[in-house]
């Protein structure tokens, strides 16, 4: 994946926004333009999504080709190049804040490791849209207006998801409509704000800077070994816990000592993430077997209430965010040898 700076603006103002293309179907591109579903995500190149976008007085925009995919394929890969880059550019002074053009799909999960591991000072607002590029009415283009607007707020900060007119906490943010243009909410928490004609409206105050952040994270994710193998699963009626034996027993035949061995499971329980009989025996064999496991809900809002004495700690977070969070986790438990060198990150 190649990294392209495209010089298109005017370099003179001392301050800019940039922003990172990494494809999605806000850079989509469909044959018929009344076409919302079978178009390909991810072909627009992002200095083109910004033409005739307005930028907010007095800063430039430099936009980069991060990356050019349907973020339904996101992983490791594309999200080490967004740590890095994002991380680098946050210490350059005259970068006010960092905007990513990013799929719907898995957009909650990267905001969630940004936030995470970053906890910026500066905002990092990512942005998408429901309809591709090429459609007769795309949301794209207003969304990365109010993507830029956000960006360039005083005194905003942390990692930030704009869609539809709305500011979302990149550690709530989640994904709850596969059609309707706004297609995320924060659950409980409720969003931080929202844009409405061309001005910012907050509810609630910008993400404490640097509260969440490990500084040992950010080196160890940019680490070439592979990250902690995490699966998820479902408890479900007649989950007997087959698939937790039959990784089990893969990881035996294959030899523990691995680096992409198994050593977490999320499994997303019913209710307040309870977990039928079978399923829970099978995670009790995984525990004994070194794996750490998580739980969490399957219901699309809420948050566990945890009894605090389970066998199997709960987190409140959506499944796909927790999967993150137990990955990190077990990334902050590593001793490590010293890291290595293409890790450091500098300006
Ligand atoms: C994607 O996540 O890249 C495709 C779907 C979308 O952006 O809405």
């Amino acid at each position: 994946m190649s990294s392209n700076v495209e010089p298109r603006d005017d370099p003179s103002p001392p301050d800019r926004l940039l922003v990172l293309g990494t494809g999605g179907t806000i850079a989509g591109r469909a044959v018929q333009r009344d076409d919302h579903v079978g178009y390909r995500a991810g072909e627009v190149a992002v200095g083109d999504l910004l033409a005739g976008i307005p930028v907010p007085a007095g800063l430039g925009v430099q936009t980069e080709q991060l990356a050019q995919i349907d973020s339904k394929d996101m992983g490791p890969e594309v999200w080490r190049l967004l740590l890095a880059r994002v991380s680098q550019c946050l210490l350059q002074p005259e970068v006010r804040g960092i905007v990513i053009t990013h799929g719907t799909d898995t957009l909650e999960e990267t905001a969630y490791l940004l936030q995470r591991v970053l906890a910026p000072a500066k905002p990092v607002v990512l942005t998408c849209a429901m309809r591709p590029a090429t459609a007769l009415a795309p949301d794209g283009p207003q969304n990365l207006a109010d993507a830029l607007l956000v960006a360039a707020q005083p005194g905003a900060r942390g990692v930030l998801a704009v869609c539809a007119g709305r500011i979302h906490s990149g550690l709530a943010v989640r994904k709850v409509h596969h059609y309707r243009l706004d297609a995320f909410d924060s659950g409980d928490a409720g969003p931080l704000g929202l844009v409405e004609q061309g001005a910012c409206t907050l509810f609630q105050p910008w993400l404490a800077a640097g509260a969440e952040q490990d500084s040992k994270l950010l080196p160890r994710l940019l680490a070439r070994q592979p990250w902690p193998r995490v699966e998820c699963l479902f408890s479900h009626g007649g989950a007997d816990g087959w698939l937790v034996r039959a990784l089990l027993a893969q990881d035996a035949a294959q030899g523990r000592e691995r680096a992409d061995r198994l050593q977490g499971l999320v499994v997303a329980g019913t209710g307040n993430a309870t977990l039928h009989a079978d399923l829970l025996a099978a995670l009790l064999e995984a525990q004994a077997a070194g794996i750490r496991v998580w739980r969490t809900t399957r219901c699309a809002s809420g948050r566990v209430v945890s009894a605090g004495d389970q066998v199997i700690p709960a987190v409140a977070l959506p499944p796909a965010q927790a999967r993150l969070a137990l990955l990190l986790d077990l990334l902050q438990d590593l001793t490590g040898g010293p890291l290595p060198s293409d890790a450091v990150i500098s300006a």
